[in-house]
């Protein structure tokens, strides 16, 4: 979703805008803008497209008070008109989220002779708090009474070039940070855009306020009622936002996974038990209890709820269903108050799976767990138990680490789970731990695969279809590696059970269809075999990712990887970073943008 910073200094801040806004370019970038106090009015520089264009652009804007935004379209189309900050008088104001009672503003606002600029929801705002400006000169009380107006979800910073110094923020649904420092004070949408100047950072709550001046900040709640927020020091380094050696953000985050898994499973240590407190002080007791499990989540996080599903099914011992959040929310469903609510989210704020959350609560599910990689995120805060996923920061669009450490953290709930119904004993429970912990040297060993994907990209690069096919297990990670290619490259493609192929797909397939499967060497790997006769016999070009030791061998129209060995259970976690480096290779041989895929964005923090 969209990006903001926001800086009161002693110096010129338009670099630190810059800056920040390139850290939070994952976020959005179909077109980017900055607003500061002027000499004598607000200077704004917008442009179409990417940070670095408005960087040459705003090259001679100086000022030490502004404001700035990175925009992903949702009301209008992606052009400079509708870029941000809107400008309303002497105010200018950058907007992450949806105003929902946009319509009803714009109606009422240019009844009293406001004229609209742009299609967005946004400057309703602007020219929200620049009427309510008429009556109350103060620009921190002006924006709070037009929050009060504001239905929806956002996060905003508003400047006024009659008081220079001063930004007024804040936050309801969308995620805003402040960065706080003896030269400069200072907000974001995230840490990372901050790290440059400070790692003091205060996170808001929703319906927080916030002033900022050079010399310090001020909060209070939307009644004004003033409220002290903690300084966390951030523990974000600032390398873990860069790119180092890497070409790009999704090739460091696969390569990162070793590192990341490593860190998730840290606190089992040398253990060779599962504790439930690992998910909260009141895990024991519920995870005893609960007689089903429901899993809540979009995208690449539901692919790894749907694999979670057969662990904890077949572990476990306990009906679990995966639901994508969008649906559930708005679905009409059997509430059962004694089932674990599950949320899987990478960022914590996909207002879908927040929703779904809130909405499983409101049928009197209480016992919930987030599983999440930020911990001060909306999921985790709204959830009774919570895992926080150590991949560090993802800023590829494309999820990758993201996805492998949810999986170890829903195996380590799969055990948690089995051990609270005792139906794991202590020399299983040892087993499973020890491949847990021997799972980074694993995945370091497919990574090296590497060279060889890079062969098999070339092939990919003039198609225009693909399937993907798994079975068990592992047909989410098949469903994962369908979403990464179309995610990336642009090339359709689709996922199947490959004993559903027989059923319809099969229609599709020829010559030009290359057919991928996963192919671990796991009792599925007969039958398996039989669905890829299907397809060769029909002339398909087959791509199959093996195990070492399975008996798949080389053919005409049969190409094999293996992997270098079978990892039972976890094996899911292995053979989705093959199809991870194939997507990301094919991507390269069509030049797209890896890291910033066409009309996508990073954390969806709308409907
Ligand atoms: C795909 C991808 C998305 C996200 C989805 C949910 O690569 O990144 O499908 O998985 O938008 O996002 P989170 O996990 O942040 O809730």
């Amino acid at each position: 979703m969209c990006g903001i910073v926001a800086a009161a200094a002693n110096t010129n801040i338009v670099p630190v805008l810059v800056e920040g806004l390139k850290k939070l370019e994952y976020r959005g970038y179909d077109s980017a803008g900055i607003a500061v106090i002027g000499s004598s009015q607000i200077e704004r520089v917008r442009s179409v497209g990417r940070v670095a264009e408005l960087e040459t652009a705003s090259a001679s804007t100086q000022s030490p008070t502004g404001i700035a935004h990175t925009r992903w379209a949702t009301h209008g189309v992606p052009c400079e008109r509708n870029a941000h900050p809107h400008i309303s008088g002497s105010i200018a104001v950058v907007h992450n989220g949806i105003i929902e009672n946009y319509e009803a503003l714009r109606a009422e606002l240019s009844a009293q002779g406001y004229v609209f600029t742009s299609d967005t929801d946004t400057e309703s705002i602007a020219h929200l708090v620049e009427s309510l400006l008429r009556n109350e000169p103060d620009l921190f009380t002006a924006v709070r009474l037009a929050c009060r107006r504001l239905i929806g979800a956002y996060a905003i910073a508003v400047i006024d070039q009659r008081q220079p110094g001063k930004i007024v923020v804040a936050r309801e649904g969308s995620p805003l940070l402040l960065g706080v420092s003896e030269t400069g004070n200072y907000a974001a949408s995230d840490a990372s855009a901050l790290l440059q100047v400070t790692r003091n950072m205060v996170y808001l709550e929703n319906g927080d306020l916030a002033e900022l001046t050079v010399g310090g900040v001020r909060i209070t709640r939307l009644d004004g009622t003033p409220v002290e927020r903690p300084v966390h020091v951030s523990q974000l380094s600032a390398a873990a936002v860069e790119l180092g050696n890497y070409s790009h953000y999704m090739q460091k985050e696969i390569f990162e996974q070793p590192e990341a898994l490593a860190n998730t499973l840290e606190m089992i240590g040398g253990s060779k038990s599962i504790q439930p407190g690992m998910f909260g002080a009141e895990a024991g007791e519920m995870l005893a209890d609960i007689d089903q499990i429901l899993i809540l989540a979009c995208g690449t996080s539901a692919h790894s709820g749907q694999t979670a599903r057969y662990w904890l099914e077949s572990i476990a011992g306990v009906p679990c269903n995966v639901e994508i959040a969008s649906e559930y929310r708005y679905r009409t469903s059997v509430a059962n108050p004694r089932q674990l609510v599950v949320a899987i989210s990478q960022s914590g704020e996909t207002a879908d799976t927040l929703a779904a959350l809130r909405h499983a609560k409101s049928l009197g599910q209480t016992r919930t767990l987030a599983l999440c990689n930020v911990p001060e995120s909306a999921i985790v805060r709204e959830s009774a138990l919570r895992f926080i996923t150590r991949a560090g920061p993802e800023i590829g669009v494309a999820s990758t680490k993201a996805f492998t450490t949810q999986l170890a953290a829903l195996f380590l709930l799969t055990l948690a789970v089995a051990k609270a119904k005792q139906r794991l004993n202590a020399e299983q429970e040892a087993t499973f731990i020890e491949q847990l912990r021997h799972l980074p040297v694993a995945v370091n060993k497919v990574l090296d695969l590497e060279n060889d994907i890079r062969d098999w990209a070339q092939r990919f690069a003039d198609k225009h279809h693909a399937l993907f096919l798994g079975r068990g297990r592992h047909y989410p990670i098949a469903l994962e590696g369908a979403l990464k290619l179309k995610e990336i490259s642009y090339i359709h493609a689709e996922a199947y059970p490959a004993g559903e192929l027989k059923h319809g797909p099969l229609a599709l397939v020829d010559a030009k269809m290359p057919v991928i499967s996963v192919a671990p060497n796991d009792e599925l790997l007969e039958k398996l075999k039989s669905n890829l006769q299907e397809v060769r016999a029909r002339g398909g070009e087959l791509y199959v990712f093996a195990d070492g030791d399975s008996e798949i061998t080389e053919s005409d129209g049969i190409h094999v990887l293996r992997l270098p060995e079978h990892y039972g259970q976890l094996s899911p976690i292995l053979h989705v970073i093959p199809l991870q480096l194939l997507s990301y290779h094919v991507a390269l041989v069509k030049g797209t943008d890896v890291d910033k895929p066409r009309n996508l964005a990073k954390s969806v923090t709308v409907e």
